[in-house]
């Protein structure tokens, strides 16, 4: 099976696509050879390649320049998914796209199903959730991953940035009200296999188990790593920026179970595999 990967490049391209090499000829393009925008080279590429899957990793993910760019969020996030899945579905393929916890508003008190309401209170959410629905609308059997705080090899990401804070400072300042579920890039590979494997579609929550602040994620990896470090809890309102955080985005996974077999590993021994 020939898979094609778009925004390969990315975080969760570089952690996953080793993992999908070992099942698929992976065709891995960056917007250098597909900007997903680009509807008559989405055409040619499919021309070209001919895949049986398209994975798209690609959209604008920096979520506090998307509050003064909304054009170019909704375009990269909202309208170019929507012309993949058009694509996939006139020509026979398997489309897989990538989506967020962002579409949630965090207000829900428990772990988050796939069919739970969705408010997105950021233009990056509202421009993913778009995105969401033009999927499904162009192309009902596509498979729509939501995932949440993830990390990874390649790259800036949280721990590497928390890490260089802490030596350099010797003092960390971490928010401590917004939970989620911390999520090696790479734990994404399997789900991704499995799901095409076994010719899932719709949406599925994928992170890895359990759940934490900020804060008790920094304060795993401080211990992990035995860095001494003053960590402080502070609240989103003191970090004060642009675009706003769901509260609450805990996954409830256990679709993904049902359908697969497939479980999660905790976060801390996702971390635990990663810093090792
Ligand atoms: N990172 C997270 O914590 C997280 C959480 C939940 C969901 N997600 C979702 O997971 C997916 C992958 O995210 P990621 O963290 O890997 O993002 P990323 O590191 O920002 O990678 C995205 C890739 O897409 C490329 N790209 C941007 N605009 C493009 C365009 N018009 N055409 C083609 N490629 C384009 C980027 O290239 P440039 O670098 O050159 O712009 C980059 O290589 C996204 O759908 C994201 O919304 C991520």
């Amino acid at each position: 099976m020939k898979i094609l990967t778009t925004g390969s490049h990315g975080l969760l391209g570089t952690n996953i696509l080793p993992v999908l090499e070992r099942s698929f000829t992976v065709i891995p393009y960056d917007i250098e050879e597909w900007d997903i925008t680009d509807r008559d080279a989405g055409e040619r590429t499919i021309r070209d390649i001919r895949p049986d899957v398209i994975l798209n990793l690609a959209a604008y993910t920096n979520v506090d320049e998307c509050e003064d760019c909304l054009s170019l969020a909704d375009r990269v996030n909202a309208e170019a998914p929507g012309i993949i899945a058009k694509l996939c579905s006139d020509h026979n393929i398997k489309f897989v796209h990538i989506s967020t916890d962002y579409v949630f508003d965090g207000e829900k008190e428990t772990p988050y199903r796939e069919d739970d309401e969705t408010n997105p209170t950021s233009v990056y959410g509202l421009s993913k959730l778009s995105g969401e629905k033009k999927v499904l609308a162009n192309c009902p059997d596509a498979t729509i991953i939501r995932t949440q705080w993830l990390y990874g090899h390649g790259g800036i990401n949280f721990i590497t940035k928390i890490t260089k804070i802490a030596r350099e400072q010797g003092v960390a300042e971490v928010v401590n009200d917004q939970r989620g579920c911390p999520t090696y890039a790479k734990d994404i590979a399997d789900p991704i296999l499995l799901l095409i494997e076994k010719n899932r579609s719709g949406i599925y929550h994928v992170a890895n188990a359990g759940s934490c602040t900020w804060f008790d994620f920094a304060r795993e990896i401080f211990s992990c790593l035995h860095i001494d470090v003053v960590l402080k809890p502070i609240t989103s309102e003191q970090l004060n920026r642009k675009a706003n955080r769901p509260r609450n985005s805990v996954f409830d996974c256990s679709r993904l179970f049902r359908d697969t077999g497939h479980r999660m590993r905790t976060w801390q021994d996702a971390l635990h595999d990663y810093l090792s």
